[in-house]
């Protein structure tokens, strides 16, 4: 072998640097033996010249038995191999290469490339964990059709594509290499089959161990109701004879789009009423939707590079969340996935982590499965469907699918297509893809002799590396109601697209606003809306996102002069509020939110844009206070409300009963602090699912009950899922100062499995985004719990590592206190020897 230079494993990559392979792959032949300890993988692989130059291929903790190419193994001078890659030089220009590889699934406690959880070998390859399974050019623009021989004394072999014979799969379909996977164990499926609007009939199979299958009926159900709306709505049709579906308890992540081999967190694939909670439910029903809607926003048409995840990212939440919406109503979907996307990717932006939906540079890409590419992603499909029409966005999709079927493609690809259908130009709007942070529009609005006029103003806040940005193009909804409410101007969409402009109306009296309606942009609002204009939309706007976001509006300015002037809480608010959750016209779901509070991290968050340093203590307390003066208000009406609520009949996972539910929950909350528990205690012991149990069981421990966790315990010992959320609630609903204490006491507990994911997130999730003052207590010890177990996790599962630190993201919003003592842990991390993936992420967000 040629001497080979080091691997230089922390290199920043570039989208600039872009270069299609000198020699690429067509088909892919791979037999493997499976063992735990010595699985050998034998690869064979059709090559071809595009090029010239030396072809690469990546290969990770792969031992190599043999290399030969067209049957003759290679002198020591034709190649070079590294940790990290195998160069082939001089290679000729049409060759088959034969590997050998061995490598260990059980020791990879990793959770990417071939892996074991639960006694089932299981794949992981997105982004980069095929190269750990064998030499391969590990890159999505490299598209193969593959042979998958299995050798293994197990009943259940799976892998992409049809089943040939057993153990032997052939996807016919061409895919990269993070697609791949493979399955193989003791495993029981339930079954059932699905006819294509071309009247192809596929199996349908969903893998579980045995004991589970009576916990697959929903996920069945969701995926058959994602097949039939992906053919009605986006017009595409499954392209197989069979679509597996896999749940595994080990799992880094939510699911994964493996061509006909979908592999799934068993969280996001379980469920009976006795074990799952309705949003359990709702967000197995939208992963498997998501996953199952990959098959064409992801594997028939694929990212040419990294850099273009959001491709398939972005268009595939938004595919799932108008899913949900088909399914569950618009109103309530679109305020969820709003506060979702407040709550994670405007936190993203407004931090050291702020990067474009289209990154153009990173060290390790794991660390790019955010927020902004998923959730910013999908705001910037919506927002191009608004632009272009309904019409012309249906369009630009099929000609999306038709031109590039079968292609790894570029954002550039994408939207060309619709400048093609729409005759507009895209090239402003395309600033959305490259310029990170979230716009803040500023919105004024006069009236005088006839005329309404809105000024508008945008401004963009620098980020990380990026500065003095260009207008972008906003498309932002609006109406106008009179003064008593009633609809004068219906929905019109105003584009801002330069830094200021302003709207004029001739009218005879001053109008209410509704502006930015169903949340058209992912933008800041700011303005000075009057707490009569708020009263106005909140009872009668009729865009129902709106209506939340009055009452919403009318909250947050509430709390933030509570925690910044100690201002009380006023019964103009309070009445409203109760009119609303009293207002039986209005769906319970929609009640329920009205009902809740910003959370704690939201209040921050506006506090430090506004320039206040937020103190998580104050904003616990007054948040608090804020409920009982809403409990108090409500005194006489929550038990007959919860009362009114009741479902009759067994449980259903629907929406309607699952609103019901949660507005019955809030409620619940509510009267906890008023009577100490008593309520909850007897909704705990009347639950008959998890919904209602859940809720009962946090209530009683926000009330500061010291039986119900041994109880609970005592029931759901042997449950998993069942057990994460006990882990969880426990850590999120301790006292703030006693939160790590109570995190570090559960990792002591004989059923804490770091290596376990699900469990890992539910301790040190429940303390840093379950318990916010908590994790942010003043003497640092949320702090130093993080990073202590970051690094311990970090050994063997740095994906997990790098993805839970961005807890620490909001460092520089708090005192000089606090940011000394995450700085003192972000530089100890900084300084130890980390994975790529943690350090990558230290060093973010150290700046
Ligand atoms: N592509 C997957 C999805 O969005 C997510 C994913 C990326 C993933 N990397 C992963 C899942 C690693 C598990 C592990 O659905
Ligand atoms: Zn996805």
């Amino acid at each position: 072998m040629r001497d080979a230079t080091p691997g230089q494993s922390d290199q920043t990559i570039f989208l600039s640097d872009y270069a299609p392979v000198p020699v690429t792959v067509s088909h892919v032949d791979l037999h493997f033996r499976l063992d735990p300890q010595a699985t050998e993988v034998s690869a064979r692989l059709t090559c071809r010249r595009q090029r010239p130059g030396d072809m690469v291929l990546n290969g990770e903790h792969l031992e190599m038995v043999s290399l030969a190419i067209d049957g003759t193994p290679l002198s020591d001078d034709a190649y070079t191999l590294t940790d990290t890659t195998l160069t082939l030089h001089d290679a000729p220009d049409a060759f088959l290469l034969e590997t050998v590889a061995r490598i260990a699934p059980a020791a990879n406690k990793a959770l990417e490339g071939l892996y074991m959880s639960g006694g089932m070998y299981c794949t992981q390859c997105e982004a980069e964990g095929f190269r750990r399974i064998t030499w391969m050019l590990d890159r999505p623009d490299v598209m193969a059709t593959y042979d998958v021989e299995i050798e293994a004394d197990l009943p259940v072999l799976l892998s992409n594509g049809d089943e040939v014979s057993p153990g032997k799969w052939h996807d016919p379909w061409p895919k990269p290499t993070y697609l791949f996977a493979l399955v193989a164990g003791n495993l029981v499926a339930t079954s059932d089959s699905f006819v294509t609007m071309d009247g192809r009939e596929v199996a349908l199979n969903i893998w579980v161990r045995p004991g589970d299958e009576g916990r697959t009926g929903y996920a069945m159900d969701a995926l058959k109701r994602s097949m039939a709306w992906d053919e009605k709505v986006y017009g595409r049709a499954y392209d197989l004879s069979v679509f597996n579906i896999v749940a595994v308890d080990d799992f880094n992540m939510g699911a994964m789009e493996n061509k006909g081999l979908n592999i799934f967190n068993s969280k996001y694939v379980l469920a009976s009423p006795e074990t799952a909670t309705d949003t359990d439910f709702a967000l197995i029903e939208g992963i498997v939707a998501h996953e199952y809607f990959h098959n064409w926003t992801g594997n028939r048409i694929t990212c040419r590079d990294w850099f273009q995840l959001c491709l398939k990212e972005g268009l595939t939440v938004f595919r799932d969340q108008q899913f949900s919406a088909d399914m569950r109503g618009d109103a309530v979907q679109r305020i969820g996935d709003v506060l979702q996307l407040r709550a994670r990717q405007f936190r993203e932006d407004a931090g050291p982590l702020a990067h474009p939906v289209r990154p153009e540079s990173f060290v390790e890409i794991n660390n790019f499965y955010t927020a902004t590419v998923y959730e910013k992603g999908a705001e910037v499909i919506g927002m191009l469907r608004t632009l272009v029409g309904a019409d012309a966005y249906a369009k630009g999709c099929t000609l999306y699918f038709d031109r590039h079927d079968g292609q790894a493609c570029t954002i550039e690809d994408w939207l060309a297509c619709f400048e093609e259908v729409s005759g507009r130009d895209l090239s402003q709007f395309k600033l959305w893809y490259s310029q990170a942070g979230t716009p803040r529009v500023t919105l004024r609005d006069s009236f005088a002799d006839g005329t309404y006029r809105i000024d508008l103003a945008q401004t963009l806040p620098d980020t990380p590396g990026q500065t003095d940005k260009a207008p972008m193009v906003i498309p932002l909804s609006f109406g106008l109601l009179d003064q008593s409410g009633k609809e004068i101007r219906p929905t019109e969409v105003f584009e801002l697209s330069t830094a200021q402009d302003s709207v004029s109306v001739e009218l005879a009296e001053k109008p209410v606003l509704s502006m930015l309606r169903g949340f058209s942009a992912p933008v800041i609002l700011d303005r000075d809306q009057s707490d009569a204009d708020r009263l106005i939309l909140l009872a009668s706007d009729t865009d129902p996102f709106n209506r939340w976001e009055a009452g919403r509006g009318l909250a947050k300015d509430r709390l933030l002069r509570a925690i910044t002037e100690g201002a009380a809480f006023d019964d103009a608010w309070l009445d409203a509020l109760s009119a609303v959750v009293q207002d039986e016209g209005a769906d319970p779901a929609f009640r329920a939110l009205a009902l809740s509070l910003p959370s704690e991290d939201d209040l921050a968050q506006t506090l430090h844009a506004a320039g206040v340093v937020p103190d998580p203590d104050a904003i616990y307390i007054t948040r608090r206070a804020a409920m009982l003066a809403i409990a108090e208000h409500l005194a006489d009406v929550l038990t007959p409300l919860r009362d009114a609520l009741r479902t009759p009949g067994a449980y259903d996972p629907n929406a309607t009963d699952a609103g019901k539910r949660a507005l019955s929950a809030a409620l619940l909350r509510h009267l906890t602090l008023l009577d100490g528990g008593t309520a909850s205690r007897a909704a705990y012991d009347a639950a008959d699912n998890m919904t209602d149990r859940m809720a009962a069981f946090t209530c009683l421990l926000d009330a500061g009950d010291t039986t119900v966790a041994d109880h609970f315990e005592a029931d759901w010992k042997h449950d998993r899922l069942v057990m994460d959320k006990w882990f969880m609630a426990q850590v999120a609903h301790a006292a703030p100062g006693r939160a790590a204490v109570v995190a570090h006491a559960l990792t002591n507990h004989a059923d804490f499995d770091p290596s376990n994911p699900n469990r890992f997130r539910a301790v040190v999730g429940g303390l840093t985004a379950g318990n916010p003052a908590g994790f942010h207590a003043p003497d640092g010890s949320g702090y130093a719990f993080l990073a202590d177990w970051l690094l311990k996790l970090d050994a063997s599962n740095p994906q997990t590592a790098a993805r839970m630190s961005t807890a620490f993201d909001t460092w520089r919003r708090y005192d000089a206190d606090r940011q000394a003592l995450i700085r003192a842990q972000l530089e100890a991390m900084a300084e130890a020897d980390t994975s790529r993936d943690l350090a990558e992420m230290v060093n973010r967000m150290l700046g």
